[in-house]
């Protein structure tokens, strides 16, 4: 069985909470884009994780974690992840893989994207993490690769490499990198890693072929996407679904299931449209009351209503039958609840999400309002004990979906979960 968890927002959807809970019946847990800028928080009764690379599973016994070929690592921050892993006591040596096609993020890469957003034309907000240079390397095939690590190659392509990059952050004003310095630092990478890397497409194609049970962990969302998000304010890899083919070497054929996860509200970080964001005064609450500060940057989040334009683009998407909802908990205590329906734009009413993102920022939401509850649903384990204002906005949301949800959140603890 073969199942993709995938984000139906602007990321930080939770998904981290829905992957753990679900690797207790997985046999492997696959990572197939993105890279360093994701942030998934794990909150276990006593202690609380943030990972940033190494699949959520990471934290359950005996779970193979796949580091797929379609993310881009940091060594160095994949490094530090491993490191601070096995001080608090988890295993990693005999649970993670890495794929030896995964391309590589050089310090190069991170001064790039850095620079390009201080000095850029585009303000894209990124998490400066050079995870959009080393995709944009990756496809003007000039990126490294782990494998690339352990050839005689390494050397002349990281050399010219640098004397290419050189080149353009001299425009920018910046002195460069020396080529020995960059060159024995990831050698030493390479080295400390080594024993992780392999063919990770055979090792899954071969666990889907003997009926092993595999989970796919996507990271930042589908309104993210590199072809289906708001473009140009979106990551560089395809967070969709369908990004676990090319990001993982599975075929089409293999997947079986996909699951969305969505905040009952909605969130998004770093620049770009978003229509119904809340006033300062709304925002501010909700960034206090979802602790909506972003786990990999420490940005606040901004903050809108659920909006079901969006939502409705990611179901079709990634082809969605059920999602799981997260996060339901913050919206105890408001008097009213809204839903983003549809925007108006100029004389026009849109149902659908407009592919140019000039267009988005100049949409004015249209809301429908519900009636909010006052009690405190955090500890609630069953669907039916939910106040009934809190059913009827979560039918509402499968109505205008067309989802079943399967999955409500009520807390960021493993036990705040409600199976329907
Ligand atoms: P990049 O992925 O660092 O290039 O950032 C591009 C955009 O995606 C920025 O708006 C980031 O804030 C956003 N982004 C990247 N990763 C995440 C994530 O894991 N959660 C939420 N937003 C993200
Ligand atoms: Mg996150």
């Amino acid at each position: 069985m073969t199942t993709i968890v995938v984000g139906m927002q602007w990321g930080d959807e939770g998904k981290g909470k829905i992957i753990d809970i679900l690797s207790e019946k997985a046999d492997i847990i696959v990572r197939y884009q993105g890279g360093n800028n994701a942030g998934h928080t794990i909150v276990l009764p006593k202690e609380k994780f943030i990972l940033h690379l190494i699949p959520s599973g990471i934290l359950h016994k005996n779970k193979k974690c796949v580091i797929g070929n379609g993310v881009v690592v940091d060594p160095q921050s994949l490094i530090e992840e491993i490191v601070d892993l096995k001080k608090r006591g988890i295993e990693i040596d005999k649970n993670l893989l890495i794929s030896e096609r995964c391309h590589l993020i050089f310090p190069y890469h991170r001064i790039l994207d850095k620079l390009r957003e201080k000095k850029g034309l585009l303000k894209i907000g990124t998490t400066g993490r050079g995870i959009g240079p080393c995709y944009a390397d990756k496809v003007s095939r000039c990126g490294i690769r782990f494998a690339d690590l352990y050839s005689n190659d390494f050397k002349k392509k990281l050399k010219n490499n640098i004397k290419e990059k050189n080149a353009v952050l001299k425009t920018y004003g910046f002195k460069g990198f020396v080529f020995t310095e960059v060159y024995e630092q990831y050698q030493e990478f390479g080295e400390r890693l080594k024993s992780y890397v392999c063919n990770c497409a055979a090792i899954l194609n071969k666990a889907i072929g003997n009926k092993k049970n595999v989970l796919f962990e996507g990271a930042q969302g589908t309104l993210l996407d590199i072809d289906y998000g708001t473009y140009p304010y979106v990551t560089s890899s395809n967070a969709i679904a369908g990004g676990v083919c090319a990001g993982a070497g599975i075929a089409p054929t293999s997947i079986d299931k996909i699951i969305g996860v969505i905040k009952a509200y909605t969130t998004r970080v770093g620049e770009g449209p978003f229509p119904g964001q809340f006033s300062p005064k709304l925002m501010r609450e909700f960034q206090h009351l979802g602790k909506e500060y972003g786990a990999t940057t420490g940005r606040a989040r901004r903050c809108g209503w659920f909006d079901a334009v969006l939502a409705r683009h990611s179901v079709k998407i990634n082809n969605l039958k059920t999602i799981a909802i997260t996060k339901l908990d913050v919206l105890s205590n408001c008097e009213t609840i809204k839903i983003c329906t549809g925007y108006r734009y100029k004389n026009e009413v849109l149902k659908d999400l407009p592919a140019d993102s000039d267009i988005l920022f100049h949409c004015q939401p249209i809301y429908e309002e519900y009636a909010g509850w006052q009690e405190d649903i955090s500890q609630i384990k069953e669907y039916k004990n939910l106040p009934d204002s809190a059913k009827k906005y979560l039918c509402k949301i499968e109505k205008l979906l067309m989802v079943k949800i399967k999955i409500v959140s009520v807390g960021s603890e493993r036990g705040q979960t409600i199976f329907i």
